[in-house]
């Protein structure tokens, strides 16, 4: 049997190189492996976004993104957090057996009230609804990077705290599955970062994408002089995206001199457009389809929802919660 394996996405704003290389071409990737859930966490980016038309919008996008970039709905089950409720419900639930400690340690909060934003009770409690998103499907692992792993070790925390409290055995316990992709740089040569405004966005026009590339800060090296590929940011997004064999040409190159960082950085942009070019015309063919692209999340959603029933109706019993008689 595979693996179940949950990824959730905040529909937060424009998807960038950074995101692909260290999220979605793994969720993507995984979807032949693994029985792959990925959901658009509309709920959670309520805590941070309050313009109704604009979230509708970045919720669609997300979903244009990834059915763009390859997602085959009838593979990997893809939908919106808000078409399954009963992770709200699971949430408050959950909320109810975790002591108010467990959340004063999310390093994840502290950061963002550290870089000033001012805090809801919504953002304060996100690794609950968290916790409830992966444990509603009951999911084995969730791929994440370093910065999330604490959330799945309070997830797991979480259920063994419902366990004990009613003496039941209702959850799967789930495991992060740590992405190691190294972070990629963005034009500053700081990690790539929409917060930063130093990003290589996937699906800006051919001629923003150009510029974008052709502006990565790069040092003073004269043309002549022998480069470190190793401190360039330029060379460690041809990493990315060049087969080994091209990527020892070009290390060979830096290292010899008479290369100019120019051509790096347009082979970098051919490379994207070799990547990238059949998706965003398949993203702008989805756009004018909105229908087919509801009908999947609809449908995704329904998948979801078909696993979250049956576990609510476990997790009432064992609370007490009965409804009906
Ligand atoms: P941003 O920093 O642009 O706000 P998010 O925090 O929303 O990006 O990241 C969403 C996902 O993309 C996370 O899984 C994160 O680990 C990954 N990611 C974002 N930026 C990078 C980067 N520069 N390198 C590698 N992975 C990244
Ligand atoms: N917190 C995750 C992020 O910021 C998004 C997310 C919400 C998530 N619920 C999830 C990720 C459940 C994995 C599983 O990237």
């Amino acid at each position: 049997m595979k693996k179940r394996v949950l990824s959730g996405v905040q529909p937060s704003g424009k998807l960038h190189l950074g995101n692909y290389f260290g999220a979605m071409s793994q969720h993507i990737g995984g979807q032949a492996d693994y029985e792959s859930y990925i959901f658009i966490a509309n709920y959670h980016a309520l805590t941070t976004i309050n313009d109704a038309e604009h979230l509708r919008q970045l919720t669609i996008d997300v979903a244009l993104d990834y059915l763009a970039l390859g997602l085959d709905p009838q593979q990997a089950c893809l939908y919106r957090q808000s078409d399954v409720p009963e992770v709200t419900e699971l949430s408050w639930i959950l909320s109810t057996v975790t002591g108010k400690g467990l959340m004063d340690r999310a390093v994840s909060y502290k950061d963002k009230v550290a870089k000033g934003l001012v805090p809801n009770m919504g953002l304060y409690t996100y690794p609950i609804l968290q916790a409830a998103d992966i444990l509603i499907v009951r999911s084995h692992l969730v791929p994440v990077g370093k910065d999330q792993v604490q959330h799945i070790e309070m997830t797991a925390d979480m259920a063994g705290y419902f366990h004990t409290t009613y003496k039941c055995d209702v959850f799967t316990i789930p495991e992060a599955m740590l992405n190691e992709a190294a972070v990629v740089p963005g034009l500053d040569g700081e990690k790539m970062s929409k917060s930063y405004g130093n990003t290589i966005d996937l699906f800006d026009t051919p001629k923003q994408t150009k510029k974008r590339i052709m502006s990565i800060k790069t040092d003073s090296t004269p043309v002549e002089d022998a480069k470190n590929p190793d401190t360039c940011n330029v060379f460690a997004l041809l990493r990315l995206f060049a087969e080994a064999t091209e990527v020892a040409e070009w290390r060979a190159r830096y290292q010899a001199g008479g290369m100019g960082y120019g051509d790096a950085k347009k082979r970098v942009h051919e490379l994207f457009e070799e990547r990238f070019a059949a998706a965003r015309d398949k993203r702008a063919e989805l756009a004018n389809d909105p229908d087919t692209v509801e009908d999947i999340l609809q449908s995704g959603g329904k998948r979801a929802r078909a696993i979250a029933q049956p576990l609510m109706e476990d997790v009432r019993k064992a609370s007490g919660v009965v409804t009906g008689r």
